[in-house]
């Protein structure tokens, strides 16, 4: 299983230290794990167990973009793998798919892998809208890639409503959406995120779809990651 830990805009430097200090000792129970710091601690990053990833990219290639970090500038920090299109960027920075898009082929180019999040709002699953919200975000955040590079995507579903509530779907809700990206793209990871913690991964271990998860709060409590890593299938 792959765990990916976005920790989101959170940690000052020397919580940061320590943290990772922790994340070191981490029994990884042959899973794989990705750490995901705010940007300022990715030259930080030296673990040898788990590999790193970004939060976000650039939708620009390079230059006079003041406060952005470029693709090429992460992948000159190692980085392995960008977080692209979390709900918190679609929707408190108006991040569109277009531009998830242009960030996903950056990304490819400098072989990082993105993490594409999709997820509907809890309006969109009131009005039976997941399905179409769904595909939308797959069809023009994909747009115009070969199947090839398709393929090399981690695809997070992450219901809005889920995403540090403590509320989860239920299995068969997860499964749906999880289906739904199959038929699109068979042969990608598929992770979940929104609220999995160390009580609630004895119901997810139900479903056999699930590849890894996405893990935003629980990320940033080491005992709580290394119980739910113990209890993961
Ligand atoms: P959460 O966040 O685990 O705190 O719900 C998940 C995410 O936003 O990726």
């Amino acid at each position: 299983m792959l765990i990916v830990l976005n920790n989101k805009c959170n940690l000052t430097k020397k919580e940061f230290i320590s943290y990772q200090n922790e994340l070191e000792n981490i029994d990884l129970n042959s899973n794989k794990l990705v750490l995901c710091p705010s940007s300022p601690y990715l030259s930080l990053y030296n673990l040898n167990n788990i590999s790193l990833g970004a939060q976000n990219v650039s939708k620009e290639e390079m230059g006079a973009f003041t406060g952005e970090v470029s693709s090429s500038q992460l992948k000159s920090l190692n980085v392995q793998y960008t977080i692209i299109g979390h709900s918190e960027r679609r929707n408190k920075l108006n991040e569109t798919n277009d531009e998830i898009n242009l960030k996903i082929k950056l990304l490819l180019k400098d072989n990082i892998i993105p993490i594409l999040c999709l997820g509907e709002s809890l309006e969109e699953k009131l009005n039976n809208k997941t399905k179409e919200v769904i595909e939308q975000e797959l069809l023009e955040g994909l747009k115009d890639l070969t199947e090839e590079e398709t393929n090399k995507l981690i695809i997070a579903y992450e219901p809005i409503w889920a995403i540090g509530t403590g509320k989860i779907p239920t299995v068969e809700e997860i499964d749906y959406v999880l289906n739904i990206i199959k038929t699109h793209l068979p042969n990608n990871t598929l992770l979940y995120g929104g609220s999995a913690n160390t009580d609630n991964i004895v119901v997810l271990n139900k479903s056999h779809l699930i590849n890894g998860y996405l893990l935003g709060g629980l990320s940033l409590k080491t005992v709580s990651l290394q119980e739910f890593i113990y209890k993961m299938n």
